[in-house]
């Protein structure tokens, strides 16, 4: 498996929306509309985008960016693997490579929005940020609808 800087093809852009379209308990209709954007265009912030490719197939996608109000901090974007492929350590290789390339960065610190849903996927994808060493640092009571907070993670890098 090797991680590589996401270019656009039609190609490449069907196989991650398949991705993301796998898991509607975390990525809405409306999530997949932005991020089927973020595929193609340029944005008004400066995303970094990469892919974890084996034997040619897309197997997971992670992007980051600097929200545009700060130079002190990145936040995880969209992430998601396979659903076939998960638990085999890709998640694990995507987030250690962004957290690399943020720790060589002047603002070393990394906060992540995840959603607050009693499901089996997101209770994993929670488990996932703790096990990577992420704390839980925000609730926002009833952001999603009346049942589901969002959540915020956050990693301090230079530690
Ligand atoms: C969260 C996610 C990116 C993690 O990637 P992954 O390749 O499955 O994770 P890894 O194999 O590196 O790590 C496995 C660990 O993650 C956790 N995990 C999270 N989701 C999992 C899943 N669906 N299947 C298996 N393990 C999962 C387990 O706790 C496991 O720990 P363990 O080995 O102690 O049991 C991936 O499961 C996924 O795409 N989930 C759905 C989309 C999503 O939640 N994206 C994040 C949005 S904020």
């Amino acid at each position: 498996m090797k991680i590589i800087e996401y270019k656009p093809t039609p190609q490449k852009k069907r196989a991650i929306r398949k991705i993301f379209k796998q898991s509607p308990e975390m990525f809405s209709k409306e999530d997949l509309e932005v991020i089927e954007k973020r595929l193609s265009e340029k944005s008004e912030l400066d995303y970094k985008k990469y892919v974890a490719m084996d034997n040619n197939k897309i197997l997971g996608f992670i992007s980051y960016a600097q929200p545009w109000d700060t130079k002190t901090i990145w936040f995880l974007s969209w992430f998601a693997v396979d659903k076939y492929h998960q638990g085999k350590g890709i998640g694990t290789s995507l987030l250690k490579y962004i957290e690399n390339q943020i720790r060589r960065s002047s603002s070393p610190r990394l906060y992540i929005e995840t959603v607050s849903h009693d499901d089996k996927l997101t209770k994993n994808t929670r488990k996932f940020y703790k096990n990577q060493g992420y704390k839980r640092v925000g609730l926002i009571p009833h952001y999603y609808n009346n049942n589901v907070a969002k959540l915020i993670y956050y990693k301090d890098l230079s530690q």
